[in-house]
């Protein structure tokens, strides 16, 4: 057992059970053993045979689980907050790409993925699904950045051989060649970072590396992440594109992306059909509800409510650069904010998502894809975030109202203190 991934952090504890359940401790005693939460103790009765352990008191400052970023593009994060006038296709031809196209100058990417990685790790997100770009270099240079951070995260060489232009697009042969090479040269190398097979999405991979993917995934046992019904003249494109298709996920099903060792991502499913809500059900995927990048591309928005009460799998993403933030605290007040909006001028029979649902999805919804991740329950990792206001609130608060207001005050007013990943601490403001 390593020293320092045995501690105490007291101060006060806030964690989702369930996604209708917040559980708050005054002034609690975080006991971390091997890097997992071993139990949480009322003020004044942590056992005597863990008082040798390191204590850190943090006073009235709120211990919560890390948050997981379930989907983000990392090479998207120069230009985030810009460009943001216009909807999914455009901006995908207009913004992204050409940029996109920058990461085969490994200079480029140097200098462009460290800002991305060290703003990351100053961030509430402790763990990470992150979409790179088609270069293999570029794409182990970020995994080797990010494994330095200490976050631990999924990375993805992304795969384009149609619909996209000359300067970056593979052919069907290149793109399984250069993934297969990626798989290989990242084995073994990190111990923080893995891969995770990145079809773009449907218009910009052929059936033929679709179906080569899923080879690939069934070998290997991977996981996938992707985009899927997000924008209705995407969905349009998709039905042109693959007529045999039932619905949008029926093109990831088919050629065997959903099912397996390896489970899946979705990232915004706007515009899901009955049908598609049912081969994510049965195969266990994800979705990423990407709240804010949903509103700057105008795509729409997602009907979370009736994905909770599915029991569908459901985590939050930032979506970098079609959200313009990095900070999940945002995501989190945005899943609340376009829910009420969505009820009140949509559909009145979907309640809006409230604090607790948002936290729950900003922790241990997308926690879970990493395993036990994401709560305070015994045997979960020690992923940590400890915020505290910039001052003290004149008001008398409860623990419940300063962490509503902490999570809401976002850079405004909330300071992210300390930050633990699997029980090791990451430092802070180190550069
Ligand atoms: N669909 C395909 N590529 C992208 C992307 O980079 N961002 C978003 N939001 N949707 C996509
Ligand atoms: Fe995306």
């Amino acid at each position: 057992m390593k020293r320092e991934e045995n501690f105490v952090l007291r101060g006060n504890i806030c964690y989702s059970v369930k996604s209708t359940e917040l559980r708050c401790v005054r002034r609690g005693d975080l006991l971390v053993l091997d890097g997992k939460i071993g139990a949480i103790f009322p003020e004044g009765e942590l056992p005597k045979r863990f008082s040798a352990l390191p204590l850190t008191d943090y006073g009235e400052d709120i211990l919560i689980p890390g948050m997981t970023d379930l989907h983000i593009h990392a090479p998207q994060y120069s230009f985030r907050g810009t460009g943001m006038d216009l909807e999914l296709l455009d901006w995908l031809s207009t913004n992204t790409f050409p940029e996109e196209a920058k990461y085969r100058d490994l200079s480029y990417a140097e200098r462009a993925y460290s800002d991305f990685v060290s703003d990351l790790r100053e961030s509430v997100t402790t763990r990470a699904l992150v979409f790179a770009t088609i270069h293999v270099p570029a794409t182990l240079l970020l995994m080797e950045k990010l494994d330095e951070s200490g976050l631990i995260t999924m990375v993805g060489k992304v795969n384009m051989d149609r619909n996209s232009p000359d300067f970056l697009r593979e052919t069907t042969e290149e793109s399984r060649r250069s993934t297969e090479e990626w798989l290989s040269e990242s084995e073994g190398r990190f111990q923080r970072t893995f891969p995770i097979l990145t079809p773009r999405f449907t218009p910009s991979c052929t059936d033929e590396l679709m179906r080569e993917l899923g080879t690939l995934k069934a070998r290997r046992g991977l996981p996938v992440q992707s985009h899927l019904s997000e924008n209705l003249s995407e969905l349009a494109w998709v039905k042109e594109l693959c007529p045999w298709a039932g619905c949008y996920g029926e093109t990831y099903r088919r050629p065997g992306l959903l099912y397996g060792e390896g489970k899946a991502v979705m990232a915004h499913c706007v515009y899901s059909s009955e049908e598609e809500l049912s081969l994510l059900a049965e195969s266990g995927s994800y979705i990423a509800h990407c709240p804010q990048s949903n509103t700057n591309l105008s795509s729409g928005i997602a009907p979370i409510r009736r994905y909770l009460d599915r029991s569908l799998r459901v985590g939050l993403g930032t979506d970098v650069a079609g959200g313009a933030n990095l900070s999940m605290l945002r995501a989190l007040t945005d899943a609340i904010a376009v829910s009420k909006l969505r009820w009140r001028i949509m559909d009145e029979t979907l309640r809006p998502l409230c604090f607790e649902e948002a936290f729950y999805l900003a922790t241990k919804g997308g926690g879970s894809f990493f395993g036990n991740v994401g709560s305070f329950e015994e045997g979960y990792e020690a992923d940590i975030l400890v915020l505290s206001g910039r001052r003290e609130s004149v008001r008398e608060q409860g623990i419940r109202e300063r962490l509503e207001q902490l999570v809401y005050l976002g850079g405004e007013g909330t300071r992210l203190r300390a930050k633990f990943v699997a029980g090791r601490e990451i430092a802070l403001g180190a550069v």
